[in-house]
């Protein structure tokens, strides 16, 4: 204060003898420092966002790591410049379809203007504050909504799908170590899952196409079972836990659907079995639900296919309508509870998890918006009518049905398979990804395959025209043969 008081003085030595105009001055000059806005852009910053395409993807390239890909070797990108609806618009002038919904999670497009609403609605109120000893409408009406449409009866909003996973791990670990069952310390699993790419997520999924050999060393071992695709009446999962039952904490399985293990679809019966099996070997049944959750896989839950309620269910991706990062582990009153019981042989704990964006309230607001989207009539003023998601799923699984049937005269695929919003083509040996990526902008859609499997997974917005792109797009993608060999 004595020096700004002496720096004022300086540039006029008039307003040192007139304490209000001082005082006025001290103030404005106090609040210009403290502004919270700022037209300052750093160098570096309009560089990055100024330079021309060319440069722009050069950089990409040699600076940033994307998604499973190599620095050494980096693997084509498409620079995109925004996206509305279906349509991804790239700086290079390209318009695509898109045929993946990010990674399956952008079920109302984007740019939507329901859920822009929520999120500024709730950026003017608070974007984000600590959950710890806090608490908010967002988070609360969200894991409360949660818990009746799953009907769970807790929930933790996490950061995403992995982290979801992580919770569900710990949380059936503390519960056998409540109930003084320690020793039950290990998982059981199906091969062909997936379920992040966390410690504990990557531990439990598929041992071949997972990440094990990469990292062997630390990776716990768990116990895997034969695919359910392979093994519909459960006889390996019933034998490992006669075998391993003592020692294992919980089975981990994605419901109905294996998704980006393998794309494989299976029989409800399967999991009808595996909860009894659970329940004579004392083992937490944990539904990975992150891929199929909100109707992807043609049911509100997959698990609705079913009689069987999980103990633990994971959810995420469509949770935010694709528009930011967020997961919620749900439980049951005997998990949640469970875990915090005070074991015979120690202290009670409470569940061990708290990271900072925990029901961060942007996520919350906007996840609250893509549930009313997504449950709304699908009439206008008939609330009997079917929620919104269903006739849509339904639409998109008719288009895929139909349009996708061609492929199965192609000698090179090996199945084609469809079920809820979900359209797959198997070829027999894995597709070519820079080349379909080649052929996609040619045919004005976005595709991206993994492994043998060309997919897609629409966003539920998407019109019969828009989804011809997308399938007129894969017919014409496995009839190339730089997209695919046999
Ligand atoms: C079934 C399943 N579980 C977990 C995950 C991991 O979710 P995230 O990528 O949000 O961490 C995924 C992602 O593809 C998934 O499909």
């Amino acid at each position: 204060m004595v020096l700004l008081r002496s720096l004022i003085a300086n540039l006029n030595p008039h307003l040192d003898r007139n304490p209000t105009l001082l005082r006025h001055v001290k103030n404005s000059t106090i609040r210009k420092s403290l502004s919270t806005t700022s037209s300052f852009v750093h160098p570096h910053v309009k560089q990055a966002l100024e330079r021309s395409t060319e440069e722009h993807l050069a950089v990409d390239r040699s600076t940033i790591f994307h998604p499973y890909t190599s620095l050494l070797n980096p693997t084509p990108t498409l620079p995109v410049k925004s996206a509305k609806g279906c349509t991804l618009t790239l700086e290079t002038g390209e318009s695509l379809i898109d045929g993946m919904s990010s990674w399956w999670a952008c079920v109302h497009g984007y740019n939507n203007p329901s859920l822009n609403a929520a999120v500024t609605a709730q950026l003017s109120s608070m974007s984000h504050v600590m959950f710890g000893g806090l608490t908010h409408r967002p988070g609360v009406a969200l894991g409360d909504t949660l818990t009746k449409l799953t009907g769970m009866d807790s929930a933790f909003i996490c950061d995403s799908g992995s982290i979801s996973v992580e919770i569900a791990l710990k949380m059936a670990l503390q519960y056998h170590r409540a109930n003084s069952n320690p020793e039950k310390s290990k998982f059981i699993t199906v091969e062909g899952g997936y379920h992040g790419d966390t410690f504990g997520a990557m531990s439990v999924c598929d041992p071949v196409n997972g990440m094990h050999s990469a990292f062997e060393s630390v990776l716990p071992k768990h116990v895997f079972c034969r695919k359910p695709t392979e093994d519909p009446e459960c006889i390996d999962l019933s034998e490992k836990l006669k075998a391993h039952g003592d020692s294992i904490a919980a089975f981990v399985i994605e419901p109905i659907v294996q998704g980006a293990g393998g794309m494989r679809f299976y029989s409800p019966e399967y999991l009808n079995k595996a909860r009894k099996l659970c329940d004579s070997h004392d083992v937490v049944l944990i539904f990975d639900e992150i891929a199929t959750g909100f109707g992807r896989a043609g049911k509100l839950w997959a698990k609705d296919y079913t009689e069987v309620q999980p103990d633990i269910m994971c959810i995420g991706k469509a949770l935010t309508g694709g528009y930011m990062t967020s997961a919620a582990t749900l439980s049951t009153r005997k998990i949640s509870h469970g875990v915090s019981k005070p074991p015979s042989n120690g202290p009670p704990l409470p569940l061990m998890h708290g990271p900072t964006f925990t029901a961060n309230p942007l996520a919350c607001a906007v996840a609250l918006e893509s549930l009313n989207l997504l449950l709304r009539p699908s009439i206008d003023g008939e609330p009997e009518s079917e929620p919104w998601w269903k006739t849509r799923v339904d639409m998109i699984n008719h288009h895929l049905s139909d349009k996708l049937s061609a492929a199965r005269s192609n000698p090179k695929v090996v199945d084609v398979r469809v079920l809820g919003a979900i359209g797959v083509i198997e070829m027999c040996s894995p597709l070519n990804v820079p080349e379909v990526t080649r052929k996609c902008v040619e045919l004005g859609a976005w595709l991206r395959p993994f492994g043998n499997n060309l997919y897609t997974f629409p966003p539920y917005v998407i019109e019969e025209e828009e989804l011809e792109v997308l399938t007129k797009a894969m017919i014409s993608i496995i009839e190339d043969d730089k997209c695919t060999t046999c």
